[in-house]
């Protein structure tokens, strides 16, 4: 089962959409397996964003994801990296499909609600960064056997 790392950026923790994203993640059928309210560092934001130094968006991109507590979490599910990234939509809002979260809950160009990690490798990467292994709960739902089919040994 793969995991991605998601992290409600400080507009959704601000303006108390965090219920209302959560929300959507669970009903989707994929299973939290690490949540927590954190206020990332400079250190952490750095860590994070290692892929865009340089760019001219970065140092905004760090005040803004450093100015207040986030909402990270670790969601589990059959490609969760790609159903959470098209899940969230285009990066800024008024370019996100509606349904999707960014498309349905902003329209700037510089607040955009969430993070999640782009590619396995990048989950691989991201999620020690935020949660240490104890962190990771490896348990069963009630409703498991009814979120996927079981297929010649592949949940489908
Ligand atoms: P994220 O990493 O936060 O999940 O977003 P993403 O994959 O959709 O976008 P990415 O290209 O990885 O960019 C990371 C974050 O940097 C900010 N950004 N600003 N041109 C710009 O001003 C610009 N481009 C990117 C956004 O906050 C984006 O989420
Ligand atoms: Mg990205």
């Amino acid at each position: 089962m793969e995991r991605t790392l998601v992290v409600l950026k400080p507009d959704a923790v601000q303006r108390r959409l965090v219920g209302r994203i959560v929300d959507r993640f669970e009903t989707k059928g994929l299973r939290i397996v690490a949540l927590k309210m954190l206020h990332v560092s400079d250190e952490l934001a750095r860590r994070m964003y290692a892929v865009h130094e340089g760019k001219e968006f970065h140092p905004p991109l760090v005040e803004f994801i450093t100015a207040s507590p986030v909402v990270a979490m670790v969601l589990e599910g059959v490609g969760a990296v790609q159903v959470v990234r098209r899940m969230m939509g285009a990066t800024f809002g008024p370019d996100a499909a509606p349904g999707t979260i960014r498309g349905d809950f902003g329209v700037s160009r510089r607040y955009n609600l969430v993070h999640g990690s782009d590619s396995p490798e990048s989950a691989e990467r991201e999620i020690p960064l935020f949660f240490p292994p104890g962190e990771l709960m490896n348990y069963e739902q009630a409703g498991d056997a009814w979120i996927y089919a079981r297929w010649k040994g592949e949940l489908i």
